[in-house]
């Protein structure tokens, strides 16, 4: 049996170990830098996942320097000031599949969608690293435009447990109608995913067409900074929180007797 003395020894020997060797960390292949082992890393608290926060923004546009971007990029300037990484990540022109319902992201637990030739498992793994999502769409006949839509229900259907908890919030670009319904279908996601939605003095639109003509809507700028300042808010009250708890299954009612 130990004694005293020998739990002493132990504890001591432990901790020089613990001094030389650093925490107790993952194994990883030669070069590659090596992670701190978390029971549950969906359960460690801001501020012990990283050092800086990032915000990661979504461009659902095609046009690289449109006004999608000109809105997002708003945002970027006040989470700079605030010492918040962000990064947008635009969906470009490429093509994009849709959800199938085939069902393999959730019965093999993959964790990211099944299919690995468009952005969405990009986006599934900036997610990992991200604190905070921005979805950013222009506007097509009311709607968000297809290709955004589609790569965000294969993320939030394949990675639920990635999302859930990070702060999120959508932004509709148009040139003069349908930003209302856009902004509500995106934040819709964001309402099914346990992901507190973030707000700003008025819905976050902003009004253009031509490339740049979004500079020009200075309410819609002062919206995009603003919700940036909300959003830097919520991050840092929230750093070091421990996440809600809740219910482990879930209860799923289809109406059909
Ligand atoms: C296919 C298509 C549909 C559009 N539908 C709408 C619309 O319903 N309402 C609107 O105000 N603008 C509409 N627009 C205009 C764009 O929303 C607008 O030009 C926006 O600034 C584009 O953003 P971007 O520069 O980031 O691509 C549409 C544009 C395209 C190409």
């Amino acid at each position: 049996m130990m004694d005293r003395r020998d739990f002493l020894k132990n504890s001591m020997i432990a901790v020089a170990g613990a001094a030389l060797f650093g925490p107790m960390v993952a194994c990883s292949k030669p070069g590659e830098p090596q992670k701190p082992v978390h029971p549950d890393p969906g359960l460690q608290p801001l501020a012990e996942r990283k050092e800086k926060m990032k915000v990661l923004m979504i461009n659902g546009s095609a046009r690289a320097d449109g006004n999608t971007f000109c809105a997002l990029s708003e945002a970027a300037s006040v989470f700079q000031k605030q010492n918040i990484d962000s990064e947008i990540l635009q969906i470009g022109a490429k093509p994009v599949r849709f959800c199938i319902a085939c069902g393999a992201c959730m019965a093999k637990k993959l964790g990211k969608c099944v299919f690995d030739d468009d952005l969405c498992n990009v986006i599934v793994q900036k997610m990992a690293e991200s604190d905070a999502l921005i979805v950013g769409t222009p506007v097509y006949y009311g709607q968000p435009n297809g290709g955004v839509m589609a790569l965000m229900q294969r993320v939030f259907f394949s990675a639920g447990q990635l999302v859930q908890n990070k702060p999120a919030a959508a932004v509709a670009v148009c040139r003069r109608g349908g930003a209302t319904a856009a902004f509500q279908s995106v934040n819709m996601m964001f309402q099914m995913m346990n992901m507190p939605v973030v707000t700003s003095q008025y819905w976050n639109i902003v009004y253009g067409r031509d490339k740049g003509e979004a500079k020009l809507d200075t309410e819609g700028m002062q919206t995009m900074r603003t919700l940036a300042s909300n959003m830097s808010w919520l991050l840092q009250n929230l750093n070091g929180k421990p996440v809600p708890e809740r219910e482990a299954s879930r209860q799923f009612m289809s109406f059909i007797r």
